[in-house]
């Protein structure tokens, strides 16, 4: 895509959109003039090179040189070299002699249809053949490649597991890319990654996940320990450290994000004396026009404030704690504001393959609505400009990342392991433009130097795989006399692929089931006594809403608002008037302990711990909880989410003010009780703190 061609993509957006979402003719005009600069047209059919956005960086990361050390490593591979030089164990002292693993086939969960009309009645079927089919033929499929799928193997034996081997040397003869053993893994490496990990996940990267990034020879990735290690290493790029004594106040930084935020970031940007800028968000995420919106904050900056932001945090696929997926019209709306103010887009997407299309469809079923709202669409992918397919179905299915629209090279992604193999691994990827990725690389040196030998290594087993003593041999005679490549087994990009697939398929039903339970109980009928005798056959039924969410369209979250509002004590003054009123906080702390108590025992997450700020804290983060539907067992999902209806249910036939006192003043009582039942492994987590 040429510079204008993606401004026209952008534009043609804007105009397809609603009109609080409509951008201005001027924000359209300076948009052409930061994309297609007069003095050098980019001739058709080639990208633009990524802007050079040092402007931006911190202090400390100009300042940065490259790791003497690191850099002198390099001699090391000189043929024959006695090497006296490095401070490294020797192998032989590594107490480690292999690493040995049992693990999963990449077919082992079986992936729902990633499509919307394909609702969960369509794959409940007691054939396991049956389930096989529907979703071999809609999911499972490299569109690219007439090889047979690895989902092809037999059902009664997806669930046995494999062994893995990281053997403590592996043959001469494998180049660094390709050799996966101890002997390397565990010693000093380079920070970017382990080079065989790391080629994989760039080449994962750079030809499946993000195939159409529109700047001149596409992103580079550096490996990191998981998520939070890629936002702490993102804002030590770009933000100097701000001090309320030593600093001047129009100096202070500012993270831009929505009201309700990963409540982790909030802990990693205090420290730096970052301030946070609050953008509004709608049912379809962040608000990129009109008021409350990215572009009113901007334009409208008081730099009395501060500097006006120049990084913006979003987590654009089954945000959380919202559960929204940002669609790609909103994206490039964005986008487009970020572009214009010159403005670094954090993209955190632990959650990108978790995309639940049906999930727009399945709602609308269940509340008898006549359409999906916020329905998610599939990407057309434009060949003519020369966008390719990812080659598999599944990938092509999801809504691609700020990448996907990233002209200027602004966008910082971060991917994890954490939800996809283990959150233990502490392992993940950034992926930015290339000059990006250097800075990023000259910071690991000198903070993490490089993710722990012991995970790369089993990750790499994992995707790469072990080559066979046998085919070992054979290959490395083959290697010696004809150069060709040994040939690997692992799961490759088509079982990493399909282990997506399957997650996916798993918490999509899991998530289909908490909230049709949800649905089934987010009224209360009341059943009122008819006044006249005449009246008598004729029951009133009142229907009060309790609570109201959107199923959501990706991750692990559903983010619902409890209507304390229509609560009989709403308001109420309580049994020590000097108390005052019973208000929405109190209501949320009470609701809470009720809860977590004995019969109900299951633990949610409050909204406030997600509020980006104490005014969004105090005027609607008491109204939201978050519930999680990964942390529990497939049972333990459906009876939590019954006991969590059933006492929200409860909760409003508290109708004395005592009643309701009662619930706070027992709290330590009921937290024993609680932690008693937690321990007993009674407590359903619905919830998980802060953390996660
Ligand atoms: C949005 C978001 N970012 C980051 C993380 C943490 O990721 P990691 O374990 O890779 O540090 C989480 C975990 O829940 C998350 O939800």
């Amino acid at each position: 895509m040429d510079a204008s061609s993606s401004f026209d993509a952008l534009a043609g957006s804007r105009m397809s959109h609603s009109s609080t979402s409509t951008a201005p003719a001027s924000s359209i005009a300076s948009l052409k003039a930061v994309m297609s600069p007069a003095t050098s047209p980019i001739p058709a059919g080639q990208k633009p090179p990524p802007r050079n956005l040092q402007h931006l960086y911190a202090e400390t990361t100009n300042l940065r040189q490259p790791s003497k050390m690191k850099e002198y490593y390099k001699f090391f591979q000189i043929p024959g070299i006695g090497n006296l030089a490095g401070g490294l164990p020797h192998v032989q002292f590594f107490p480690y002699d292999t690493l040995e693993a049992k693990i999963a086939k990449p077919e082992r969960w079986t992936p729902s249809p990633n499509k919307q009309d394909i609702v969960e009645s369509d794959i409940e079927s007691d054939d396991e053949d049956d389930i096989v089919e529907i979703v071999d033929r809609v999911a499972a499929v490299n569109i690219t490649s007439e090889e047979p799928s690895s989902s092809s193997s037999a059902p009664s034996d997806r669930t046995a597991p494999e062994r893995i081997l990281v053997p403590k040397v592996a043959p001469d003869g494998l180049t660094a890319d390709k050799k996966i053993d101890l002997a390397t893994a565990l010693q000093y490496g380079s920070a970017d990654g382990y080079p065989p990990l790391l080629a994989w996940i760039r080449n994962f990267t750079r030809e499946y996940l993000h195939p159409n990034v529109p700047y001149e020879g596409g992103p580079e990735v550096v490996l990191t320990v998981g998520s939070t290690d890629g936002l702490s290493k993102t804002l030590e790029l770009f933000v100097d450290d701000w001090n309320p004594v030593r600093d001047d106040v129009t100096t202070r930084p500012g993270l831009l994000c929505e009201p309700f935020i990963y409540g982790n970031v909030l802990s990693q940007i205090a420290p730096k004396g970052m301030q946070v800028v609050t953008v509004e968000a709608d049912a379809d995420g962040m608000v990129p026009y009109g008021p409350g919106s990215l572009e009113d904050v901007l334009a409208n900056w008081d730099p009395s404030k501060g500097r006006r932001p120049h990084i913006l945090y979003t987590v654009t696929m089954g945000h959380n704690p919202t559960g929204i997926v940002l669609s790609l019209e909103r994206r490039k709306q964005l986008y487009e504001v970020c572009s214009r103010f010159d403005v670094i887009i954090a993209e955190d997407d632990p959650y990108w393959y978790m995309q639940f299309p049906s999930a727009a469809v399945n709602e609308a079923a269940s509340r008898n609505l006549s359409k999906p709202k916020s329905p998610l669409v599939a990407p057309t992918i434009n060949k003519a400009a020369g966008q390719r397919s990812t080659g598999f179905a599944f990938l092509d299915s999801l809504v691609p990342s700020f990448l996907s629209v990233d002209v200027d090279g602004r966008v910082v992604r971060l991917d994890t392991f954490s939800k996809t193999v283990a959150p233990g691994c502490r392992l993940g990827w950034i992926t930015a433009q290339p000059a990006l990725i250097e800075r990023f690389t000259r910071i690991a040196e000198t903070g993490t130097q490089q993710p722990s030998g012991f995970v790369q290594s089993l990750i790499s087993e994992l995707v790469i795989g072990p080559l066979p003593a046998a085919a070992a041999k054979k290959e490395l005679v083959a290697t010696k006399s004809k150069q060709t490549e040994p040939t690997f087994s692992g799961w490759q990009v088509g079982g990493w692929v399909r282990w997506l697939e399957g997650l996916r398929g798993e918490y999509e039903r899991r998530m289909n089931r908490m909230c049709t339970i949800l649905d089934e109980g987010s009224f209360q009928l009341k059943q009122g006594t008819p006044v006249r005798a005449a009246d008598a056959d004729w029951g009133v039924i009142t229907k009060t809403q309790l609570f109201s969410y959107d199923w959501p369209r990706g991750g692990m979250f559903v983010w619902i608002r409890v209507h304390f509002e229509a609560h009989p004590l709403w308001y109420a003054t309580r049994p020590n008037p000097a108390d005052g009123v019973i208000d929405g906080p109190l209501f949320s702390t009470a609701l809470m302990l009720y809860l977590s108590s004995k019969p109900h025992l299951v633990l949610v997450s409050p909204g406030t711990m997600f509020s980006a700020d104490d005014s969004v804290r105090l005027n609607r983060g008491w109204a939201y909880f978050r519930l999680c539907f990964a942390a529990e067992s497939d049972e333990n999902v459906e009876a939590c989410s019954k006991r969590l209806v059933d006492g929200i249910q409860k909760f409003w036939k508290v109708k004395k003010a005592q009643d309701f006192e009662d619930i706070i003043n027992n709290s330590p009582i009921v937290m024993a009780e609680a932690a008693e039942a937690n321990k007993a492994g009674e407590l359903g987590n619905l919830g998980v703190w802060m953390g996660c």
